[in-house]
Protein backbone atom coordinates (compact mmCIF):
# COMPACT_ATOMS: atom_id res chain seq x y z
CA UNK A 1 0.00 0.00 0.00
CA UNK A 2 1.23 3.52 -0.51
CA UNK A 3 1.30 6.10 1.92
CA UNK A 4 -1.03 8.43 2.44
CA UNK A 5 -0.14 11.64 0.96
CA UNK A 6 -2.17 13.84 3.14
CA UNK A 7 -2.41 13.90 7.20
CA UNK A 8 -4.51 12.06 9.42
CA UNK A 9 -5.59 15.74 10.57
CA UNK A 10 -7.08 16.75 6.98
CA UNK A 11 -9.38 13.74 6.80
CA UNK A 12 -10.46 13.80 10.88
CA UNK A 13 -11.72 17.74 9.79
CA UNK A 14 -13.45 16.90 6.25
CA UNK A 15 -15.03 13.93 8.37
CA UNK A 16 -16.25 16.06 10.73
CA UNK A 17 -17.07 19.58 9.12
CA UNK A 18 -20.47 20.82 7.36
CA UNK A 19 -19.24 23.53 5.54
CA UNK A 20 -16.46 22.73 3.22
CA UNK A 21 -15.57 24.99 0.15
CA UNK A 22 -13.23 24.14 -2.35
CA UNK A 23 -11.01 26.47 -5.20
CA UNK A 24 -9.66 24.56 -8.30
CA UNK A 25 -8.01 25.86 -10.79
CA UNK A 26 -6.13 24.62 -13.87
CA UNK A 27 -4.43 21.44 -12.36
CA UNK A 28 -7.64 19.61 -11.30
CA UNK A 29 -7.95 19.20 -15.66
CA UNK A 30 -4.63 18.35 -16.41
CA UNK A 31 -5.29 14.42 -15.82
CA UNK A 32 -8.30 15.28 -18.61
CA UNK A 33 -5.59 16.61 -20.59
CA UNK A 34 -5.90 20.23 -20.96
CA UNK A 35 -3.24 22.37 -20.88
CA UNK A 36 -2.91 24.62 -17.14
CA UNK A 37 -1.73 28.38 -17.80
CA UNK A 38 2.11 28.24 -15.80
CA UNK A 39 3.64 25.06 -15.93
CA UNK A 40 6.41 24.63 -18.16
CA UNK A 41 3.99 23.43 -21.22
CA UNK A 42 1.18 25.57 -20.24
CA UNK A 43 -0.42 28.25 -22.36
CA UNK A 44 1.02 30.99 -21.01
CA UNK A 45 4.40 29.54 -21.83
CA UNK A 46 3.33 29.18 -25.88
CA UNK A 47 0.88 32.06 -26.14
CA UNK A 48 0.71 35.97 -24.85
CA UNK A 49 -2.49 36.85 -23.02
CA UNK A 50 -1.70 40.53 -24.23
CA UNK A 51 -3.07 38.82 -27.71
CA UNK A 52 -5.19 36.60 -26.80
CA UNK A 53 -7.06 37.46 -23.46
CA UNK A 54 -8.12 40.86 -23.47
CA UNK A 55 -11.44 43.21 -25.20
CA UNK A 56 -8.24 45.07 -26.36
CA UNK A 57 -7.25 42.33 -28.18
CA UNK A 58 -10.20 40.86 -29.31
CA UNK A 59 -11.40 44.03 -30.90
CA UNK A 60 -8.06 44.82 -32.91
CA UNK A 61 -7.65 40.62 -34.07
CA UNK A 62 -11.13 39.35 -33.53
CA UNK A 63 -10.22 36.29 -36.63
CA UNK A 64 -7.11 35.42 -34.20
CA UNK A 65 -8.61 35.54 -30.85
CA UNK A 66 -12.05 33.88 -31.67
CA UNK A 67 -10.17 31.29 -33.28
CA UNK A 68 -7.73 30.62 -30.31
CA UNK A 69 -10.76 30.16 -27.86
CA UNK A 70 -12.72 27.99 -30.59
CA UNK A 71 -9.63 25.68 -30.44
CA UNK A 72 -9.84 25.55 -26.39
CA UNK A 73 -13.36 24.92 -26.52
CA UNK A 74 -12.64 21.99 -28.42
CA UNK A 75 -10.36 20.47 -26.74
CA UNK A 76 -13.01 21.21 -23.93
CA UNK A 77 -15.70 19.68 -24.94
CA UNK A 78 -13.84 16.19 -26.39
CA UNK A 79 -11.94 16.17 -22.91
CA UNK A 80 -13.52 14.18 -19.99
CA UNK A 81 -13.79 14.71 -16.18
CA UNK A 82 -11.34 12.71 -14.64
CA UNK A 83 -11.10 11.14 -11.41
CA UNK A 84 -10.89 14.37 -9.25
CA UNK A 85 -13.62 15.89 -10.64
CA UNK A 86 -15.74 13.22 -9.85
CA UNK A 87 -14.58 13.01 -6.46
CA UNK A 88 -16.06 15.91 -6.06
CA UNK A 89 -18.60 14.90 -6.71
CA UNK A 90 -18.68 12.20 -4.01
CA UNK A 91 -17.63 14.75 -1.82
CA UNK A 92 -20.41 17.10 -1.82
CA UNK A 93 -22.64 14.31 -1.20
CA UNK A 94 -21.30 13.39 2.16
CA UNK A 95 -20.93 17.18 3.60
CA UNK A 96 -24.12 19.10 4.30
CA UNK A 97 -22.96 22.16 2.98
CA UNK A 98 -20.52 22.26 0.26
CA UNK A 99 -19.62 24.99 -2.34
CA UNK A 100 -17.46 24.51 -5.44
CA UNK A 101 -15.59 27.38 -6.62
CA UNK A 102 -13.17 27.61 -10.13
CA UNK A 103 -11.29 29.46 -11.82
CA UNK A 104 -11.72 27.01 -14.63
CA UNK A 105 -13.33 27.93 -18.00
CA UNK A 106 -14.13 23.99 -19.03
CA UNK A 107 -17.06 22.99 -17.90
CA UNK A 108 -15.54 20.04 -16.88
CA UNK A 109 -17.17 20.07 -12.97
CA UNK A 110 -20.78 20.27 -14.44
CA UNK A 111 -19.82 17.56 -16.57
CA UNK A 112 -19.00 15.33 -13.48
CA UNK A 113 -21.92 15.98 -11.81
CA UNK A 114 -21.47 19.11 -9.49
CA UNK A 115 -24.25 21.35 -8.93
CA UNK A 116 -24.07 24.83 -8.90
CA UNK A 117 -20.78 25.35 -9.62
CA UNK A 118 -19.45 29.05 -8.89
CA UNK A 119 -17.51 30.04 -12.15
CA UNK A 120 -15.64 32.70 -11.40
CA UNK A 121 -13.90 32.90 -14.84
CA UNK A 122 -16.96 32.30 -17.04
CA UNK A 123 -17.53 29.33 -19.12
CA UNK A 124 -15.78 28.76 -22.13
CA UNK A 125 -18.94 26.65 -23.48
CA UNK A 126 -21.21 30.20 -23.96
CA UNK A 127 -20.79 32.82 -26.03
CA UNK A 128 -22.39 36.05 -26.46
CA UNK A 129 -23.16 39.36 -29.05
CA UNK A 130 -20.91 42.16 -27.71
CA UNK A 131 -23.60 44.19 -29.23
CA UNK A 132 -27.02 42.98 -28.50
CA UNK A 133 -25.76 39.97 -25.97
CA UNK A 134 -27.32 37.64 -27.22
CA UNK A 135 -26.20 33.57 -26.20
CA UNK A 136 -24.67 32.12 -28.86
CA UNK A 137 -25.13 28.46 -28.50
CA UNK A 138 -23.74 26.69 -31.52
CA UNK A 139 -20.47 27.71 -32.50
CA UNK A 140 -19.99 26.62 -35.97
CA UNK A 141 -16.17 26.09 -37.32
CA UNK A 142 -14.81 29.67 -38.48
CA UNK A 143 -13.90 29.16 -42.65
CA UNK A 144 -10.78 30.98 -42.49
CA UNK A 145 -10.20 34.80 -42.83
CA UNK A 146 -13.97 35.47 -41.16
CA UNK A 147 -14.96 36.47 -38.05
CA UNK A 148 -18.44 34.99 -36.24
CA UNK A 149 -20.74 36.85 -36.26
CA UNK A 150 -24.27 37.83 -34.53
CA UNK A 151 -26.97 36.54 -36.73
CA UNK A 152 -29.54 39.02 -34.77
CA UNK A 153 -26.99 42.19 -35.40
CA UNK A 154 -23.99 41.45 -36.77
CA UNK A 155 -21.74 42.46 -33.76
CA UNK A 156 -18.75 39.95 -32.99
CA UNK A 157 -19.16 37.16 -30.90
CA UNK A 158 -17.10 36.45 -27.61
CA UNK A 159 -16.26 33.39 -25.30
CA UNK A 160 -18.36 34.11 -21.74
CA UNK A 161 -14.94 34.40 -20.16
CA UNK A 162 -13.16 36.81 -17.91
CA UNK A 163 -10.79 38.41 -19.72
CA UNK A 164 -7.69 40.48 -18.37
CA UNK A 165 -8.73 43.86 -17.09
CA UNK A 166 -12.56 42.88 -16.92
CA UNK A 167 -14.74 42.48 -14.29
CA UNK A 168 -15.75 38.91 -12.53
CA UNK A 169 -19.22 37.75 -12.93
CA UNK A 170 -21.69 40.18 -10.61
CA UNK A 171 -21.78 39.38 -7.04
CA UNK A 172 -20.16 35.58 -7.86
CA UNK A 173 -17.15 36.82 -5.77
CA UNK A 174 -18.57 37.93 -2.24
CA UNK A 175 -20.75 34.35 -2.59
CA UNK A 176 -17.48 32.60 -2.84
CA UNK A 177 -16.04 34.69 0.00
CA UNK A 178 -18.82 34.17 1.93
CA UNK A 179 -19.17 30.52 1.84
CA UNK A 180 -14.82 30.45 2.38
CA UNK A 181 -15.74 32.88 5.82
CA UNK A 182 -18.00 30.00 6.83
CA UNK A 183 -16.03 27.05 5.98
CA UNK A 184 -14.69 24.12 8.58
CA UNK A 185 -12.41 23.64 5.63
CA UNK A 186 -11.12 25.12 2.57
CA UNK A 187 -9.57 22.77 -0.25
CA UNK A 188 -7.13 24.22 -3.21
CA UNK A 189 -7.16 22.22 -5.79
CA UNK A 190 -4.35 22.49 -8.98
CA UNK A 191 -4.34 26.46 -8.61
CA UNK A 192 -1.09 28.40 -8.84
CA UNK A 193 -2.94 30.39 -6.34
CA UNK A 194 -0.99 33.88 -7.90
CA UNK A 195 -4.69 35.59 -9.70
CA UNK A 196 -6.89 37.40 -7.30
CA UNK A 197 -9.47 37.70 -6.24
CA UNK A 198 -9.61 34.12 -6.69
CA UNK A 199 -6.40 33.19 -4.29
CA UNK A 200 -8.57 34.99 -1.71
CA UNK A 201 -10.95 32.19 -0.95
CA UNK A 202 -8.48 29.48 0.73
CA UNK A 203 -6.68 32.74 2.15
CA UNK A 204 -10.10 34.29 3.58
CA UNK A 205 -10.72 30.84 5.02
CA UNK A 206 -7.94 30.44 6.69
CA UNK A 207 -8.43 34.04 8.56
CA UNK A 208 -11.80 33.08 9.40
CA UNK A 209 -10.65 29.88 11.06
CA UNK A 210 -10.78 27.22 8.68
CA UNK A 211 -8.55 24.11 8.07
CA UNK A 212 -7.14 24.87 4.90
CA UNK A 213 -5.26 22.42 2.63
CA UNK A 214 -4.01 22.43 -0.87
CA UNK A 215 -3.62 19.52 -3.16
CA UNK A 216 -1.36 20.38 -6.26
CA UNK A 217 1.46 18.43 -7.98
CA UNK A 218 4.27 21.10 -6.02
CA UNK A 219 3.40 23.55 -3.28
CA UNK A 220 2.05 26.83 -4.60
CA UNK A 221 2.49 30.62 -3.61
CA UNK A 222 0.06 30.27 -0.81
CA UNK A 223 1.87 26.76 0.91
CA UNK A 224 3.22 28.86 3.82
CA UNK A 225 -0.06 30.66 4.38
CA UNK A 226 -2.33 27.73 5.15
CA UNK A 227 -2.35 24.17 7.33
CA UNK A 228 -1.04 21.46 4.77
CA UNK A 229 0.17 20.97 1.12
CA UNK A 230 -0.82 17.65 -0.34
CA UNK A 231 1.64 16.75 -2.82
CA UNK A 232 0.45 14.71 -5.65
CA UNK A 233 -1.68 14.99 -8.86
CA UNK A 234 -5.66 15.51 -7.81
CA UNK A 235 -6.72 12.84 -10.15
CA UNK A 236 -5.00 10.36 -7.48
CA UNK A 237 -4.96 12.23 -4.72
CA UNK A 238 -8.56 13.42 -4.43
CA UNK A 239 -10.36 9.84 -4.78
CA UNK A 240 -8.05 8.19 -2.43
CA UNK A 241 -8.63 11.48 0.11
CA UNK A 242 -12.66 11.30 -0.34
CA UNK A 243 -12.34 7.45 0.60
CA UNK A 244 -10.69 7.85 3.77
CA UNK A 245 -13.12 10.46 4.80
CA UNK A 246 -16.22 8.06 4.05
CA UNK A 247 -14.16 5.51 5.73
CA UNK A 248 -13.66 7.79 8.41
CA UNK A 249 -17.45 8.88 8.98
CA UNK A 250 -18.56 4.94 9.10
CA UNK A 251 -16.39 4.36 11.73
CA UNK A 252 -17.69 7.05 13.74
CA UNK A 253 -14.44 8.10 15.06
CA UNK A 254 -14.71 11.75 14.10
P1 LIG B 1 -2.02 27.79 -13.31
O1 LIG B 1 -1.54 27.27 -14.64
O2 LIG B 1 -1.51 29.09 -12.86
O3 LIG B 1 -1.67 26.72 -12.18
C1 LIG B 1 -1.96 25.37 -12.35
C2 LIG B 1 -1.54 24.66 -11.08
O4 LIG B 1 -1.92 23.30 -11.19
C3 LIG B 1 -0.03 24.69 -10.81
O5 LIG B 1 0.18 25.10 -9.47
C4 LIG B 1 0.40 23.24 -11.02
O6 LIG B 1 1.46 22.86 -10.15
C5 LIG B 1 -0.87 22.49 -10.68
N1 LIG B 1 -1.04 21.18 -11.32
C6 LIG B 1 -0.65 20.77 -12.55
N2 LIG B 1 -1.04 19.49 -12.78
C7 LIG B 1 -1.70 19.09 -11.65
C8 LIG B 1 -2.35 17.88 -11.26
N3 LIG B 1 -2.42 16.81 -12.06
N4 LIG B 1 -2.92 17.84 -10.03
C9 LIG B 1 -2.87 18.90 -9.19
N5 LIG B 1 -2.26 20.06 -9.51
C10 LIG B 1 -1.69 20.17 -10.72
O7 LIG B 1 -3.62 27.75 -13.36
P2 LIG B 1 -4.64 28.51 -12.41
O8 LIG B 1 -4.14 28.62 -11.04
O9 LIG B 1 -5.95 27.88 -12.64
O10 LIG B 1 -7.43 33.19 -15.72
O11 LIG B 1 -4.63 29.94 -13.09
C11 LIG B 1 -5.50 30.92 -12.61
C12 LIG B 1 -5.99 31.79 -13.74
O12 LIG B 1 -4.87 32.30 -14.47
C13 LIG B 1 -6.81 31.10 -14.79
O13 LIG B 1 -8.17 30.95 -14.44
C14 LIG B 1 -6.66 32.01 -15.98
C15 LIG B 1 -5.18 32.27 -15.90
O14 LIG B 1 -4.75 33.47 -16.47
C16 LIG B 1 -8.13 33.77 -16.71
O15 LIG B 1 -8.12 33.33 -17.84
C17 LIG B 1 -8.91 34.95 -16.27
Amino acid sequence: MTAQPYTDELVDRLARANRVCVLTGAGISAESGIATFRDPDGLWAKFKPQELANVKAFLSNPELVQGWYQARRNVALEAQPNAGHMALVDLASIVSDFTLVTQNVDNLHTRAGSKNVLELHGNIARNYCIDCNQEVEDIAPIPDGETLRCTACNGLIRPDVVWFGEMLPDGIMDKALTKAKQADVVLSIGTSAVVYPAAYVPLVGREHGAYVAEINIEASDIASMINESVLGPSGKVLPQLVEAVRTRKRSGKQ
